[in-house]
């Protein structure tokens, strides 16, 4: 446990958690986790198994947030964009779906495979204007009005815990948690 503590777990739970690194972090934590099994696969099953039942932020919604991640590149953030405009079927769900891919799916599993048209319902519920949305991520820097989202968006807190209350959802204590408390 000690080993996996030191390997894996607190560069997740010590670098300060911010809501649109959130998406990007869930996912690394979980490929690292599924990693381990080379080391210790009981430890890698039990951890990564107990982390996915927790990935709200890998919901086709709440992924958008990507798009404000500074450290996620230009080519996904346009590979995101374009899964934006692909068809889904359930087109009027409006709950908020947790991500319920299977183990060996988000192993393989890059961010824009996430990303879809209910991204839009994000920007709406948080009343932030899309302009933005037509042009090309690398002008997002300087566009005035997807500053404004950017800055709102960092006051928000990283919610886990509250999230999975709010929907129902979650099954137990969130121990292993990819953003801390
Ligand atoms: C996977 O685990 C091996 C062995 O612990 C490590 O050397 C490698 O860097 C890890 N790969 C990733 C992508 O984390
Ligand atoms: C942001 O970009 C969009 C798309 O190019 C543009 O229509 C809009 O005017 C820009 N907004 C600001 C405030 O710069």
């Amino acid at each position: 446990m000690c080993c996996f503590v030191v390997l894996v777990y607190l560069e997740w739970w010590f670098t300060a958690p911010s809501v649109v690194q959130a998406p990007r972090r869930d996912l690394n934590l979980m490929k690292a986790l599924l990693n381990y099994s080379t080391t210790n696969s009981a430890i890698s099953t039990a951890t990564s198994e107990k982390l996915q039942r927790h990935l709200w932020y890998l919901s086709e919604e709440l992924v958008g947030l990507t798009l404000f991640d500074e450290d996620v590149s230009l080519a996904m953030k346009r590979r995101m964009l374009e899964s934006m405009k692909r068809q889904v079927e359930d087109e009027d769900e409006e709950t908020l779906k947790r991500c319920s891919r299977d183990l060996a799916t988000l192993a393989v599993s890059q961010l824009d495979s996430f990303a879809s048209p209910k991204i839009v319902r994000l920007f709406e519920k948080l009343y932030l204007a899309t302009d933005f949305l037509e042009a090309d991520p690398s002008s997002w820097g300087t566009n005035r009005t997807f500053r404004a989202a950017q800055d709102q968006l960092k006051t928000l807190k990283v919610v886990n815990d509250h999230a999975e209350r709010g929907g129902g959802g979650g099954s137990s204590h969130p121990g292993s948690g990819s953003t801390g408390p």
